[in-house]
Formats: C-alpha cells, sequence, structure tokens
C-alpha cells in the first residue's frame, strides 16, 4: 500500500480540520495509509508524524485551527534540516505529502520538490488569500464572515455615538481582506498597501459630511499600510474633528468556526491534491481561478506576484 502525509504550515485557517478529514477519508477510499505530520515543518524534522485513522478525525469538521497544529520553521529554511524531515518521510516509506499553507510555507514546498525525489502538492490555505494563480485560499470566506461581524457590532456603538472607527484587518502585505469588508460593510475609507493613499484627499469630503449631518465614519485599514490604525485615528480627531477610536481586529481573523463554503472547497482542494500525487504530479499546487480547479507547478506560483481583482478595486473607488 502507497502512503501519503498532510502537514499544516504557517498561519492558521478556519477548515484546516475539514480538510484533515477528509484527506483520511480519500486516502482510505483510494486504497491509501495516511500519515499525519504534526507541527509543520518542524515535526517533519523533528519526526513528529503518526499514522492517522478514522477514529482521529471524527468530531473536528466544526473546529478552526489545526489538530495538526502548525508552525513557521525557519529550520526547514535550512538545506541541512531538510534532508533530515525527508528522511523521517523516507523511513515510513512516505512519497507524497501534501502541504496546507501560504507563501512561506509554498517557498519551504519549492525547495523540497526541487532538492528531492518526493511527490509535493500544495493546497493554498491562507486567510491572506495571497496565493498567486489562486482567486481562492481556505479559510478566506470564514475569515471575511468573522471580519463582517466584528465591524457590524462595531457600527452598532459608532451609531450611537458622534465617533470615527478605524478596523484594522491583517492580510500582511495584501489588502484582499480589507478590501472585500470594506464593500461588504459600507465603509466610508479604505486603506491597503496595494494603493498609494493621501489623507488629505479624504478631508474635504469628510468635513462637509460632518457639516451636513454625518455622525460616524467606519473606516477599514489593512495591516501593511505607511500608517497605523491608531496615527488614522488621530487624524480623524485632528483634521475632521470628530471624536475616534482605533480597532485593531488581530487573531481573532483566523479562528471561528468554519464557514460552509469553507467546509465544501477544503473537501474539493484535497480531492484535486490526492488525484495530484496519484497522477505523479510532482510539485503542483491546487489552484482555484474563474470558479475552475488547476494545477499550476510550484514554480509558477512562487514566482508570480498575486494582484488584487481589479472589478473589486473598481468597486471600492469611492472609498480609495
Ligand atoms: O498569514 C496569516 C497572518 O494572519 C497574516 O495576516 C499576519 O500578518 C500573520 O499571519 C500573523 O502571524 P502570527 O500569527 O505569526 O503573528
Amino acid at each position: 500500500m502507497q502512503s501519503i502525509a498532510i502537514l499544516c504550515s504557517g498561519g492558521d485557517v478556519s477548515s484546516m480540520n475539514a480538510a484533515i478529514k477528509h484527506f483520511v477519508e480519500y486516502s482510505f477510499e483510494n486504497s491509501l495509509t495516511p500519515y499525519f505530520v504534526y507541527d509543520g515543518y518542524e515535526g517533519l524534522i523533528d519526526n513528529n508524524i503518526k499514522k492517522a485513522s478514522y477514529s482521529d478525525v471524527s468530531g473536528i469538521i466544526n473546529r478552526g485551527g489545526t489538530m495538526l497544529r502548525s508552525s513557521r520553521s525557519s529550520r526547514f529554511m535550512k538545506y541541512s534540516y531538510r534532508i533530515i524531515a525527508v528522511d523521517n518521510l523516507k523511513k515510513l516509506g512516505i512519497d507524497m505529502l501534501i502541504i496546507l499553507g501560504g507563501d512561506g510555507s509554498f517557498r519551504g514546498m519549492h525547495k523540497l520538490s526541487k532538492e528531492f525525489d518526493i511527490k509535493v502538492c500544495g493546497v493554498p490555505s491562507t486567510i491572506d488569500n495571497d496565493i498567486a494563480l489562486s482567486d481562492y485560499s481556505l479559510g478566506v470566506d470564514t475569515s471575511l464572515n468573522v471580519i463582517k461581524n466584528a465591524i457590524d457590532s462595531i457600527r452598532d456603538t459608532a451609531s450611537s455615538f458622534k465617533r470615527a472607527f478605524v478596523i484594522e484587518t491583517m492580510g500582511r502585505d495584501c489588502g484582499f481582506l480589507a478590501l472585500v469588508s470594506s464593500l461588504t460593510s459600507g465603509a466610508e475609507m479604505l486603506l491597503i498597501p496595494e494603493v498609494e493613499y493621501d489623507l488629505d484627499k479624504y478631508k474635504h469630503r469628510f468635513k462637509q459630511q460632518v457639516s451636513n449631518g454625518r455622525n460616524y465614519f467606519i473606516a477599514v485599514v489593512s495591516e501593511g499600510i505607511k500608517d497605523d490604525a491608531q496615527s488614522i485615528s488621530k487624524w480623524f480627531e485632528e483634521e475632521i474633528g470628530i471624536e475616534s477610536r482605533a480597532t485593531i481586529l488581530g487573531h481573532i481573523q483566523r479562528g471561528s468556526n468554519p464557514s460552509v463554503y469553507d467546509r465544501l472547497m477544503a473537501y474539493k482542494f484535497i480531492n484535486h491534491a490526492v488525484d495530484a500525487l496519484l497522477d505523479n504530479k510532482k510539485s503542483s499546487v491546487v489552484c482555484h481561478s474563474d470558479s475552475n480547479f488547476k494545477l499550476e507547478n510550484i514554480d509558477d506560483v512562487v514566482g508570480t506576484k498575486k494582484e488584487l481583482d481589479c472589478s473589486l478595486l473598481k468597486l471600492a473607488k469611492s472609498m480609495l
């Protein structure tokens, strides 16, 4: 019987557990022996690899995070540790590996696929949604819903006062979460790393709106912009003359009960990943674009910069 392993690397996302559950089911369906690698690439180096069974994955589909745990491994960036990691897999007869992660994890996977005779397949899993050649990464829908609920709650209190609320979303250097959240929450201002901004541009309009009776503002700003949420909040107080508060949503954006969409996508991504490995694809990433799944080569995925969707940017024009 052939053996296959799965690991989660980098920032966890909601629905990794759904993917892990289906990995076990679909491996057995294909007469494969499934293995879990715990703690991401760290566990690969430390030989924290265990045979998986159905009972391991019962009752996990509704849980955020990952039962396999994750890590950001600096050791794995060194060739000497990657030799140990691959040796651990080889000793167990595993020559197929599925990696759930984001761009940092895929750079690790890229090295692995170049240096060793092991079949690897990536499943984009990052709330940042910054994997090139894939419109969607697992966890994004759940994260957007967490942000939507948070901004809806903030709007309740904002509308009870005369205040501006500046809400910072995650994304590292990608403004996708902020872009979609500003649209779906009806914000007045959107600041993202991909679009240069000049705060002076908003000044006249916002002051006018206040004198016309506007009581509150919602500004969505992404992690990675040149200012931080606090300084944008200060700008509202000093330049617009309205009391202001900043909220940094932080890691709540990575948690929560996975959405229906993410659970289904997790199942589909896993099927494509296992099929690709069984089909002898050595180094591919399962991408989802224009509503279709496609296998892309890891070289192209790590070598391409993801651009924000122009049609979404167009919709957000009045906030930018
Ligand atoms: O990559 C996902 C992400 O949540 C980014 O949006 C954020 O910049 C980063 O991870 C935070 O990383 P950590 O959990 O290591 O603080």
